[in-house]
């Protein structure tokens, strides 16, 4: 059985004068512990794609699965805590919360209501993924007093903290200084390998796309696979 499966997804959006048909037909397999990347031009349709997959948006047609399950069948209550376990969401910007403590920026997805990691576990799990990204000496920070890098760690931990099967990062390293980016990117491929979560990541980074196992340019509202050596 795969991650998840998309087919022949279609999502259009009303521009005031017609349609836009920005995904147009797309598949798409990703298997348990897989790493992607999605590569293409501005305003191509890769965050519509990755709403899609995480589940904060729905297709205007066709089929997503997710571990056999049919996504379309989910309420909305059913697809927010899908979107709580199954899923980690990775950004651009942060998203921190600037008033918490990195300690409960991280803690905050296990508070949430049906979260799978058991409060008493979770400060340790917590912890300790802090300390695999380095942050051990941050957990009383605030978001303000931590490096662009830093924050951004933060975040990948908070995307981990309840053990998805799933990481999506939408640009993670674009606010990133060089440096930072690499760092981000070591992470990233690491955790990919010692979590066993599969990753789909967007990114205009050439060198986030090659260190992927699979790279998907995504063109004219479909993917093309691209050979991972190019
Ligand atoms: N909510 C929306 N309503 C209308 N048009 C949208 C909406 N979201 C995105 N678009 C349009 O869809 C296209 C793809 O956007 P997006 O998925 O954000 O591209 P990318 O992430 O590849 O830059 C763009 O032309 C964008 O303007
Ligand atoms: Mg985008």
């Amino acid at each position: 059985m795969s991650l998840l499966s998309l087919s022949n997804i279609t999502r259009s959006y009303d521009s005031g004068n017609g349609q836009l048909h920005v995904l147009q037909g797309l598949d798409l397999t990703v298997e348990a512990g897989e790493s992607l990347a999605v590569v293409g031009p501005s305003g191509c349709g890769k965050s519509t794609l990755l709403n899609i997959i995480g589940v904060l948006d729905r297709p205007s047609s066709g089929r997503f699965l997710f571990h056999d399950r049919d996504m379309q069948q989910l309420d909305e209550a059913a697809l927010a805590q899908f979107r709580n376990r199954e899923i980690g969401l990775i950004f651009q910007d942060h998203h921190l919360m600037p008033q918490l403590s990195v300690l409960e920026n991280v803690l905050l997805p296990t508070l949430v209501p049906g979260a799978p990691t058991d409060p008493a576990g979770a400060t340790g799990a917590a912890k300790d993924l802090l300390s695999q990204v380095g942050l051990a000496e941050r957990l009383a920070h605030r978001p303000a007093q931590l490096s662009g890098g830093e924050r951004q760690r933060v975040a990948v931990v908070r995307a981990l903290i309840n053990r998805p099967a799933l990481l999506l990062a939408d640009e993670p390293t674009g606010a990133l200084d060089q440096q930072s980016a690499d760092n981000l990117a070591e992470l990233l491929v690491e955790l990919n390998d010692r979590h066993q979560v599969a990753l789909i990541t967007v990114t205009h980074s050439a060198a986030l796309a090659a260190r992927m196992q699979r790279v998907c340019e995504l063109r004219n509202g479909t993917l093309v696979d691209r050979p991972a050596a190019q």
